[in-house]
């Protein structure tokens, strides 16, 4: 299945680590580990076009132009809760970027996204935002937080997950056709509970251990 603007990261490491994080007896130790494994291949995968310049630099031998990023520090966006669990290992790899949190729930009974914490870096405009979740099912919360953050000025968005729906993405793509998306995996449809199928369960549960 192929959605125009959606990347598949379907490298070896990632299938073979997404089977661990969907076995159900997979504890929560392991799944928040397998997780922040998964986010650095998927933060590679979602950087590898960021724009260079060039720079003058000694080596012990030289004097060279060598690449370096150019721009300001790019944003993470995690989504909370569950956004949390992809950002330590997103850090790790970019270490001077900067986070903006977003904190949303999914109501239970409408599937609609519920909004009680934002907060940003002032100059977003200026800057790549990559949000974060692992899971894009209705894609109420990806769209909800994507609005949230072009209101507080992001023009330029990206949007990585682990797990999508084939219904979340054309939802995501009709609202949002200029944020590309990054997904180690489609399944197959979403249940009558908004749940994705096969998936993997709750995805903040599963991290912070709360069923
Ligand atoms: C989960 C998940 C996404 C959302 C996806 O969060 O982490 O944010 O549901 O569903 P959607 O695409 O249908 O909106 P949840 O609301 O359960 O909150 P949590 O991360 O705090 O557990
Ligand atoms: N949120 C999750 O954590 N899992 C799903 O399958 C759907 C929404």
């Amino acid at each position: 299945m192929a959605f125009e603007g959606v990347t598949v990261v379907d490298h070896p490491l990632v299938a073979h680590k997404l089977t661990l994080m969907r076995r159900q007896e997979t504890s929560t130790k392991s799944f928040r580990a397998l997780l922040k494994e998964i986010s650095l291949l998927l933060a590679y995968e979602a950087t590898r076009d960021l724009e260079l310049m060039k720079v003058e630099i000694e080596t012990p031998l030289t004097t060279t132009m060598a690449p370096t990023l150019a721009g300001k520090k790019l944003v993470f966006a995690p989504i909370l809760r569950a956004g949390m669990g992809l950002l330590e290992g997103m850090l790790e790899l970019v270490p001077s970027a900067r986070v903006a949190h977003v904190g949303l729930y999914r109501d239970p009974k409408t599937l609609t996204a519920v909004e009680y914490y934002f907060k940003a870096p002032e100059d977003l405009s200026e800057r790549l935002v990559i949000v974060l979740d692992p899971m894009l099912a209705t894609a109420n919360s990806a769209t909800a937080a994507i609005e949230r953050l072009k209101e507080a000025g992001a023009q330029n968005l990206r949007f990585v997950c682990l797990l999508a729906a084939p219904e979340g993405i054309a939802k995501l793509r009709g609202d949002h056709p200029d944020v590309p998306v990054f997904t180690a995996a489609i399944d197959d449809h979403l249940n009558e509970h908004g749940y994705i199928v096969p998936g993997l369960g709750d995805a903040g549960d599963r991290i912070y251990g709360t069923k």
